[in-house]
């Protein structure tokens, strides 16, 4: 023993950046980071979004060009929405085959398959994912059609996903992407999928999306027709158990990876899907949990980097494989 008595001295592995770096058991890297992208229907301009610094709806053309950054920046993937112009009851442009997030989709296909300006090679690919949910689309807001209470019906929603989701993958979408939280969603579209001839077409299941506050700029982002809640389908933030039932049910409808969402407020529930799930699990830092660090960040009262990647890394040691995160093209180039 030493003279101070001191055995166990961990700060020794702390002492330089080199050291530091060493041991660090979590790392970020481009290709697990997904970036959420908004496309609408009819802009001239990309319009940016009051409420979410430094992101914009685009345009088709600018979407093109968005993919294509961040294929170049090595990015894991993109996340499209799409912005119809005009929405109504059953939200039928979400399944049109012309509808703008199919659009969308073939667009960011093809900015991934051609080849650099520079023509120093292809660019590395990047994987399509497809929101697939209505709210975007229907007149009402809601993730599903209404029945004549104005509930939202789930069975009859259930058909409406299935349509969508052989639209996404008809347009080049690697992953479709469930996000309405119906009961039976997963089955349903997988079931779909592999009648219309997509058996190789990715579904990563929104399984635990909880109706949370911080959503809120996202509302925004899509022009949001919404009046009142989601919370007869999105889960009540008091539970953790019934996330992990939620993440265990689409497992067995045959999800491929499974999504915990929020990210940032629900990292418990994160851990405990992490732990018992045998396939990839996804976390999103939502709109909300952006703006924060955006709006602290213009205040000049946090450091914007240094909390973007902790807010980041925190995820990750949390358990997620693949984050989306409107931060992913930033960090790339931080990690640069
Ligand atoms: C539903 C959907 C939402 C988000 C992603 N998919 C909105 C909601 O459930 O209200 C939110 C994403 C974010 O806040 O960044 N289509």
């Amino acid at each position: 023993m030493s003279q101070s008595g001191i055995v166990y001295r961990p700060r020794r592995l702390r002492g330089t950046p080199a050291l530091r770096r060493l041991v660090a058991e979590t790392r970020l890297h481009p290709a697990d980071l997904v970036l959420p992208l908004f496309v609408k229907e009819g802009l001239l301009e990309p319009s940016p979004i009051p409420s979410m610094p430094g992101q914009v709806q685009h345009t088709e053309e600018t979407l093109g060009k968005a993919v294509a950054e961040a294929a170049d920046a090595g990015l894991g993937g993109v996340m499209l929405f799409g912005i119809p112009e005009r929405r109504d009851a059953t939200g039928s442009q979400g399944d049109a085959e012309n509808g703008i997030l199919q659009r969308a989709i073939r667009i960011a296909r093809h900015a991934v398959a051609e080849a650099r300006p520079d023509s120093s090679g292809p660019r590395p690919s990047l994987v399509v994912m497809a929101d697939t949910c209505l709210d975007e689309f229907t007149d009402h807001g809601h993730c599903g059609v209404l029945d004549s209470a104005g509930r939202v019906d789930n069975d009859a929603t259930l058909d409406r996903y299935a349509r969508m989701a052989v639209a996404q993958a008809r347009a080049g979408a690697d992953v479709v992407a469930p996000s309405g939280m119906m009961d039976g969603q997963v089955a349903m579209i997988r079931e779909a999928l592999d009648e219309a001839g997509f058996e190789d077409t990715v579904i990563l299941a929104y399984s635990a999306k909880y109706a949370s506050a911080f959503y809120g700029p996202f509302r925004d982002a899509v022009d949001s027709q919404l009046e009142g809640d989601r919370r007869t389908y999105q889960m009540d933030p008091a539970n953790a158990r019934e996330g992990l039932r939620e993440a265990d049910l689409d497992l067995a409808e045959g999800a491929d990876m499974v999504m915990v969402k929020p990210a940032g407020s629900y990292l418990d529930i994160l851990r405990a899907v992490a732990d018992r799930s045998d396939v990839p699990v996804a976390a999103y830092q939502v709109s909300g949990e952006y703006s924060m660090i955006e709006a602290a960040a213009a205040n000049g009262w946090i450091d914007r980097r240094a909390a973007a990647l902790e807010s980041v890394t925190a995820i990750r040691r949390a358990g997620a494989d693949l984050i989306l995160t409107y931060y992913a093209l930033d960090i790339a180039s931080w990690l640069r």
